[in-house]
């Protein structure tokens, strides 16, 4: 090992309040060890009333870190602590990855390159129709409602079962995303060629509701940004109804990629191996 090596040794972090059950950790340490690069990632629990402070040691460089990922409850703060949030994370209100720059703590959000990256991988052409279907208006419907306009989906349809949250988030994000009530469903659903649970529905072996795909494109693609389980109800019922389907899994792999790029200098590779190495945690738990 030279000098460089033994002297730069970057540290990054992913708070959130709880942490511990984060797999960042297992994914930043498998491209560290992979790379045979000089660095660590950790968790680090920050509860809400100390997550102020936590920001002004990152900026200070007494934390001694790089930069980091937020998770929930902390993206909304760290987003407005940030010193140069990018366009993204503005739009969003949320950021997700911070590094610092010349002092400045600047932020992103690397949520929407996420989705977009597991689809590209595991189904290209997946953004081939017009028409999409985003099911939920919650927190983490707001990356994927972005990413898919910003990738030039002509149609966004969000269906809430609370149509003022999907409205809201029509006023947001611009004249192609329309609200809908759940009951609409099945009328957006028709020649729709892609359809997004952002929902908790079906997650942890809760129930997910009946819901007859057939009005979409033969060829249209169902996703759950939900992964535990792999396969959620949502998934399952649309493998059966004979439609192509692509699993969350990817889109927490690939979101960790633009971050460790930023504190550790090489660009990772979402692997299979990676994926296994997931999957195999998830089956602990
Ligand atoms: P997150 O930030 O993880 O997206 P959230 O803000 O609580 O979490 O949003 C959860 C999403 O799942 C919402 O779209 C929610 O619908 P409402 O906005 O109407 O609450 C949806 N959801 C959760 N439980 C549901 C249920 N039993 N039936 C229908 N939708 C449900």
């Amino acid at each position: 090992m030279d000098d460089s090596r033994e002297t730069h040794r970057p540290k990054a972090f992913v708070t959130g309040f709880p942490v511990k059950h984060s797999r960042s950790p297992l994914i930043h340490g498998y491209w560290l060890k992979m790379l045979d690069l000089p660095g660590s990632y950790q968790a680090h629990e920050v509860a809400p009333e100390g997550f102020a402070d936590f920001i002004v040691s990152l900026r200070n460089g007494s934390a001694g870190f790089v930069g980091g990922n937020v998770t929930i409850p902390h993206k909304e703060m760290a987003f407005k602590l940030a010193d140069q949030p990018d366009e993204l994370s503005e739009e969003l209100g949320a950021s997700n990855t911070l590094w610092l720059e010349d002092g400045k703590l600047l932020a992103t959000n690397t949520d929407g390159r996420g989705f977009t990256a597991n689809l590209d991988e595991r189904h290209p052409g997946w953004d081939r129709h017009d028409r999409v279907v985003v099911f939920g208006a919650g927190g983490a419907s707001r990356a994927v409602i972005q990413a898919v306009r910003d990738r030039g989906f002509k149609e966004i349809h969000v269906v809430n079962r609370t149509v003022e949250r999907a409205q809201e988030l029509a006023d947001r994000f611009g004249p192609k995303v329309h609200a809908h009530p759940t009951a609409a469903l099945a009328e957006v659903l028709t020649r729709a060629g892609l359809f997004i649970n952002t929902t908790s529905l079906g997650m942890d072996g809760e129930a997910a509701p009946a819901i007859d795909f057939s009005p979409m494109l033969s060829d249209a693609v169902v996703t759950d940004i939900v992964y535990v389980p792999l396969k959620t109800p949502i998934l399952a019922q649309a493998e059966e109804q004979g439609f192509a389907i692509v699993d969350g899994l990817g889109m927490l792999l690939h979101q960790a990629v633009p971050g460790f790029e930023k504190w550790f200098g090489r660009r990772p590779v979402v692997d299979e191996t990676l994926r296994a190495l997931i999957i195999a945690d998830m089956e602990k738990h």
